[in-house]
């Protein structure tokens, strides 16, 4: 059965406060409602990513949606982390104890040399402390490593649930299962411990503020069978699915692959380049026809991920000298805006809601 944008609406909606809701669903994109601003891994721009400080500077600066990223420790909890190797966010490679738990693994199909999430206990976890993934790129986030431990699940919902009732708006989570196939292989199945948080929560219904992701394509039809709560298939600019040796993304997202993503999910995740191709002289191109695709199979449009660094942003579009600076993301976020989508994933959530104006 095809899922109604109705339906994402109300999940989208249907939440505590829902007088001062911002969100839009893609129903609403081009009536005056605003797109959500999702925030990555929390303000991580600013701040290490995945830490309570993160989100707790995304929400003071207006986001609708936090975003972590999950995985799952050796005793089945649920963390916040991008990878299950850590040693990129964490100060893991300079503890002498967990020296001998160094080990290489095979991830989606990558050989990785590292320390794995599912090879701690959630306490041994706890003794690490997060630091900033782009020191280079962004000092005066790495000015806050070491002061913050890894995050559960359970610690963004509560943070959520609080900062909603302090700010006085919703504030919706927006939670990925990071390698779900390798995590079940690995015995550590990630679908039904997330439904299970999010019931013992109280936010498992199609109204919760809500978000679940995944790139890969069964573990989120498994979760569909497990929970109710409002479902995004994510698709990258290239390869494909994990899970799905020979499937493309490309072949996802034309329009009758996007019918049978309908079936599952009530949006669709691209990279922002899906939506914005680049011109051949590097500037932003003309919106490609996905949005308008998407939300005729009924699907709202989420793109991933906007940064300000000239790193990250087309070259026309780059200001100033070196990779760090801020180029013209705003002309990013406008163009996406003018496009229709329905949110949209950024490390730098202030001047997502600035340019959404
Ligand atoms: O989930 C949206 C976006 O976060 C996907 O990219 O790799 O940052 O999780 P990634
Ligand atoms: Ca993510």
């Amino acid at each position: 059965m095809t899922l109604s944008r109705r339906t994402f609406a109300q999940a989208a909606l249907g939440t505590a406060i829902t007088a001062a809701l911002p969100f839009a669903p893609a129903a609403r994109a081009h009536e005056g409602r605003h797109p959500l601003v999702i925030a990555h891994r929390g303000a991580s721009g600013e701040r290490p990513e995945h830490t309570l400080m993160g989100y707790r500077l995304a929400i003071e600066e207006g986001c609708d949606f936090i975003e972590p990223d999950l995985v799952v420790t050796k005793d089945g909890e649920l963390v916040v982390r991008h990878e299950n190797e850590i040693s990129g966010t964490t100060d893991v490679a300079s503890r002498p104890e967990f020296a001998g738990r160094r080990t290489s693994k095979t991830v989606d199909g990558e050989a990785i040399e590292g320390w794995f999430a599912e090879d701690f206990t959630l306490a041994e976890l706890k003794t690490l402390r997060a630091r900033e993934r782009l020191p280079e790129l962004r000092p005066q986030s790495a000015a806050f490593d070491g002061r913050e431990a890894i995050p559960t699940f359970q610690e963004v919902i509560d943070l959520a649930k609080a900062e909603s009732r302090r700010v006085g708006r919703t504030i919706g989570v927006y939670p990925e299962m990071k390698h779900p196939t390798f995590l079940a292989m690995a015995g550590l199945p990630i679908e039904g411990r997330l439904a299970d948080a999010l019931r013992r929560n109280g936010v498992d219904s199609p109204r919760a503020p809500v978000i679940v992701q995944c790139f890969e394509v069964a573990p989120l039809k498994t979760f569909a069978t497990l929970s109710s709560v409002t479902r995004v298939q994510l698709v990258a600019a290239e390869s494909g699915p994990a899970d799905r040796a020979g499937t493309l993304y490309a072949d996802m997202i034309t329009p009758d692959g996007l019918k049978e993503i309908a079936t599952y999910a009530h949006g669709l995740g691209p990279d922002w380049s899906l939506v914005l191709p680049r011109t051949p002289d590097g500037g932003l191109g003309a919106p490609t026809s996905l949005v308008a695709d998407a939300h005729a199979a009924g699907l709202a449009v989420h793109p991933w991920t906007v940064r300000a660094e000239n790193q990250f942003l087309p070259p026309r579009l780059r200001r100033g000298e070196g990779p760090a600076e801020h180029g013209d993301v705003e002309a990013v976020f406008r163009a996406l805006y003018a496009a229709g989508v329905d949110g949209v994933f950024s490390d730098f959530p202030a001047l997502a809601v600035k340019a959404r104006g």
